[in-house]
């Protein structure tokens, strides 16, 4: 942190190899590590320096997904990295706590170089969370959870061969880059991070005995109060946190269960939708410390009214497309006002799976078909799974960031739809 209060951190993108299984070298890429990147954690209000550098032989880019900030701080695909070239945005953080992440966007590449493994956490704290007494001690009580599925050859080597229409799909799951993860649990609450950061793979988050817990954030922050749940749908690219009780000396078992993809059987078979995954071994200790109760309500959530909307547009996922259009870096698809409310509805009319991601934005959700938003989708979101045939009416304040000549980025969030032009482009003016 510098004297006038900036908070600097510095990336770099490199090549390297990492030992998932002990004596076997696999090519991978991290930020200055062998796979992934680290925790980055910051506070409403710093302001923060990137400095960013690529090492790599090919351009890359880093975009800090969830994050409200000027559009040439992005990293979409406009603010590529040449090899050898650095990269220094900097933006004050003026958003709610939460969990948002941060990885490649480039045109065509982002799924190849996230699976190597370009992808990190950030973790947004605000005095309105800290006012909670939740469990926020980093590696203790507060656990990052970034999960991807992965493929590796005989020889150890990742590939990322195509199966199904939704993507690349992995048969050994890693957790933090980990191969069969667990976690020392000391304290009697644990608060879980949960971080969708697969290519394709679409995950329902429940535990072996089916305990229930307590979701308290979705994608962009906390929401007014926990919600007991049993299982949780993600997406790529969506993220949630929990809290999950345990009892002195036992074992419970993160899992993946089947999905529901919205999809016929037969196809949500092959796209993953049939598939029960151990993630995450949680082993308490036989005495633990005891956490401060869970408070019965979170924070207040300003509710966004559609009354409140300048504009409404549609999009709609129509194979690879949206509205008909494959991404095109030249061509801007939307034009938004600054600060002002916007209504947006989404479907996907194909009978496969896609979901929705915005930039810049903190969406909620007024409607799904004609039903108010679950629990799940009722808080700050900005990647949402799309059903086929079931329209999702979004709500959405926009920045006051202007930039008519740097777009932010729309987008199905399975990289593999991403990378094939299922994008299109805004500016905020
Ligand atoms: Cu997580 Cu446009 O991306
Ligand atoms: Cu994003
Ligand atoms: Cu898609």
């Amino acid at each position: 942190v510098a004297a006038d209060g900036t908070r600097s951190f510095d990336l770099t993108a490199q090549a390297d190899t990492t030992q998932f299984t002990p004596g076997v070298d696999t090519e991978t890429w991290g930020y200055d590590q062998g796979f992934l990147g680290p925790t980055l954690v910051m506070d409403r209000g710093e302001h923060v320096q990137m400095n960013v550098t690529n090492t790599l032989a090919e351009a890359t880019t880093v975009h800090w997904h969830g994050m409200r900030l000027p559009a040439r701080m992005d990293g979409g695909p406009h603010q590529l990295l040449a090899p050898d070239a650095s990269w220094h945005p900097d933006w004050t953080i003026d958003q709610p706590a939460s969990t948002l992440w941060y990885h490649p966007h480039v045109s065509g590449q982002t799924e190849h170089q996230v699976e190597m493994g370009l992808a990190g956490m950030i973790i947004l704290h605000d005095d309105a969370e800290r006012a909670l007494d939740l469990p926020s001690t980093y590696g203790v009580d507060d656990i990052p959870v970034m999960v991807q599925d992965r493929r590796f050859d005989e020889n150890g080597q990742m590939v990322t061969d195509v199966r199904g229409f939704i993507g690349p799909l992995g048969d050994q799951m890693l957790v933090n880059g980990t191969v069969d993860p667990f976690l020392d649990v000391t304290t009697d609450v644990v608060r879980l991070r949960l971080l969708n950061a697969s290519a394709s793979r679409v995950y329902n988050f429940a535990f072996n005995d089916e305990r229930s817990f307590d979701l308290i954030g979705t994608d962009g922050g906390l929401l007014r109060s926990p919600a007991p749940m049993t299982g949780i749908r993600l997406s790529p690219g969506e993220r949630a946190e929990v809290l999950v009780r345990m009892v002195p000396g036992e074992t419970v078992t993160l899992r993946s269960t089947p999905p529901d993809l919205g999809l016929k059987p037969t196809v949500s078979e092959q796209n993953a939708g049939a598939d029960t995954l151990d993630v995450l071994e949680l082993r308490a200790a036989g005495t633990l410390t005891a956490e401060a109760v869970t408070p019965s309500s979170l924070v207040p959530m300003q509710k966004l009214s559609a009354s409140d909307a300048s504009q409404k547009r549609s999009f709609v996922l129509n194979g690879y497309n949206i509205n008909n259009k494959l991404m095109d870096m030249g061509r801007i698809d939307e034009t938004v006002e600054a600060n002002s409310t916007e209504v947006w509805t989404v479907e996907n009319t194909m009978p496969m799976p896609h979901n929705f991601h915005v930039h810049a934005v903190q969406f909620q959700v007024l409607r799904v078909g004609s039903a108010p938003p679950p629990p799940e989708l009722a808080g700050w979101k900005d990647t949402i799974y799309l059903e086929p045939g079931v329209r999702y009416e979004l709500i959405m304040q926009f920045g006051p960031y202007t930039d008519p000549n740097s777009p932010y980025m729309y987008h199905c969030h399975l990289l593999a739809h991403e990378d094939a032009g299922m994008m299109g482009q805004f500016v905020v003016v």
